[in-house]
């Protein structure tokens, strides 16, 4: 009863100008061969002199076969929420795409509002579709039930790789919008609160594509000294939280953002042995909960997606009986809801691009301009949490770049929210303290040694004030660093006016 056709074929579908809502989650469950298909349409007709862009909504970044291609293509008209492609972040620094940067939770309630225009096609993965329209996801789910639920066509890639046994890992739910929307009934991690799939008319099902490809998730580097202490202290910091009774002996759900940080701080927290057991109530499903989980360390994860490398999601896939009881995947507008955070008490750690002296963090731009990748769901999880704990390397770059400075160049997480800061070096608990007090509190603990005499020289110059600073030096490490290539060089005295 379904038009079964070539990615090609679907491709010729959407048209200039459309709008398209992507499945998925980061690139699990993202949709691959059309969206490639689209970047080859578009690029053809480029080359013939006519227009061809589409605007695009995801859950969060996808893969090459899709953010990749369609940038390359330059076929991105504007994109949200989140992105993580190198040539997509070129094409957005270069504003050959417009991109607005949100909370991951708020996407689908800004749709149903009507603050952003809905989607015109749903472009999904799914393992399993009915005749009656029943849609199984596969490793992410993200906005795909709003997508669906908006757009008035759907084209949905059949992953043959993703066996239908998948059923059952997601929890498909969609909240009333205000004033009829009452609580979200989750009241601990595992609670499943509703169905487990995506229901939609079969007639706006108008095309799908049978296809093979393996997820896109990209391999973690290695674990070096500098991220395997970090994961360290964070457990040491946890522990000391459990045992001076501020953290429930029974602990709590932890929140663990991505990249290879995170990763490896889930490593060390599983690793330690004063923790006990723990739930996970996250956005994505790292390769370290996988094992984690089979070691007994982690009980329980909920989360957007399976981010997780192929090998570890074929190990799911072949274990599904074992995993079937310890993963759900949620729509991120639950995974990462802000009352759901704040009534199961996360402990939640995100990572930091950069922070500065009194605890104001910036997660996503390179020296206040360059856009890296978004803000995601750090602050969905950072502003609501039990305790906001962000990591960062204290440098990068080889030393060149402190991730301290006095003044962020960007805002993403104030100092209001913001309540425990690790790197390799120590722990700066900010909370009840005043910002000189943090500002002590971060340079004694965190800052790497190299940049210490440079910041309490900064501190030295500002005039006493509730916030001290120096205007016209705030920036100067930044100025440095695009100037010499190196933070280190910068002396105040050249930038005093
Ligand atoms: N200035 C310039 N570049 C910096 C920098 C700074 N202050 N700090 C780090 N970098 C560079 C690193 O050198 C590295 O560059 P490379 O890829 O060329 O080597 C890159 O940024 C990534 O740094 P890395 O230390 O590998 O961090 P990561 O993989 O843990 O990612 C973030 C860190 C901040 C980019 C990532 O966590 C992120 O995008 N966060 C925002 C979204 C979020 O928190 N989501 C979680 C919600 S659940």
């Amino acid at each position: 009863m379904y038009n079964f056709m070539t990615a090609e074929e679907a491709a010729l579908l959407v048209p200039h100008g459309a709008i398209v809502g992507m499945g998925g989650f980061t690139p699990a469950g993202a949709p691959k061969d059309v969206p490639t298909a689209i970047a080859h349409r578009a690029e053809a007709l480029h080359a013939e002199g006519k227009p061809y862009k589409i605007g695009i909504y995801t859950g969060a970044s996808t893969g090459d076969s899709c953010d990749g291609a369609l940038a390359r293509a330059h076929a991105i008209e504007f994109r949200t929420p989140y992105q993580g492609n190198k040539d997509l972040r070129a094409e957005l620094n270069a504003q050959g795409a417009h991109y607005f940067d949100m909370h991951l939770s708020e996407l689908a309630q800004d749709l149903r509002y009507g603050f952003l225009p809905k989607p015109d096609f749903a472009i999904i993965e799914a393992c399993q579709v009915t005749d009656d329209g029943e849609i199984v996801p596969t490793a992410g789910v993200g906005n795909m039930p709003t997508f669906c639920r908006l757009a008035d066509k759907i084209i949905i890639e059949l992953n043959e790789a993703m066996p239908a046994t998948m059923r059952g890992l997601h929890d498909i739910y969609e909240p009333a919008d205000p004033p009829q929307r009452r609580e979200i009934p989750v009241y601990k991690p595992s609670d499943r609160i509703g169905a487990d799939c995506i229901k939609v008319d079969p007639k706006k099902i108008v095309a799908i594509v049978r296809t093979h490809r393996p997820n896109e998730v990209g391999k973690f580097t290695p674990l070096d000294a500098v991220t395997e202490k970090i994961g360290e202290n964070v457990a040491t910091f946890l522990e000391h939280e459990m045992k001076a009774g501020r953290i429930p002996a029974s602990f709590l759900p932890i929140q663990s953002g991505v990249g290879n940080v995170a990763n490896a701080v889930l490593g060390a927290l599983g690793e330690n042995p004063h923790i006990p057991p723990f739930e996970m109530y996250t956005e994505v499903i790292q390769d370290s909960v996988v094992g984690l989980m089979k070691e007994g360390r982690v009980k329980f994860a909920s989360g957007c997606s399976l981010t997780v490398g192929a090998d570890k999601l074929q190990d799911i896939i072949d274990h599904i009986d074992f995993f079937r009881d310890k993963i759900v995947l949620r729509p991120q507008e639950i995974s990462n809801n802000p009352e759901l955070a704040r009534r199961m008490g996360l402990i939640t750690i995100n990572t930091a691009l950069e922070a500065d002296i009194y605890g104001n963090i910036n997660s996503t731009h390179v020296c206040g301009t360059k856009m890296m990748n978004g803000i995601g769901g750090s602050g969905d999880f950072t502003r609501n949490a039990y305790i906001s704990i962000y990591t960062t390397p204290s440098t990068a770059k080889g030393g060149a770049i402190s991730a301290f400075v006095p003044m962020v160049s960007h805002l993403d997480h104030s100092e209001h929210s913001v309540k425990i800061i690790i790197t390799e070096h120590g722990i700066a608990d900010l909370r009840g303290k005043s910002p000189i007090q943090r500002a002590h509190e971060i340079i004694n603990n965190c800052v790497d040694p190299q940049y210490r005499d440079l910041l309490n020289g900064y501190l030295a110059l500002a005039k006493t004030a509730h916030t001290p600073h120096v205007l016209s030096c705030a920036l100067a490490m930044h100025e440095e660093f695009l100037k010499s290539g190196d933070m280190r060089n910068t002396k105040w005295e050249n930038y005093l006016r």
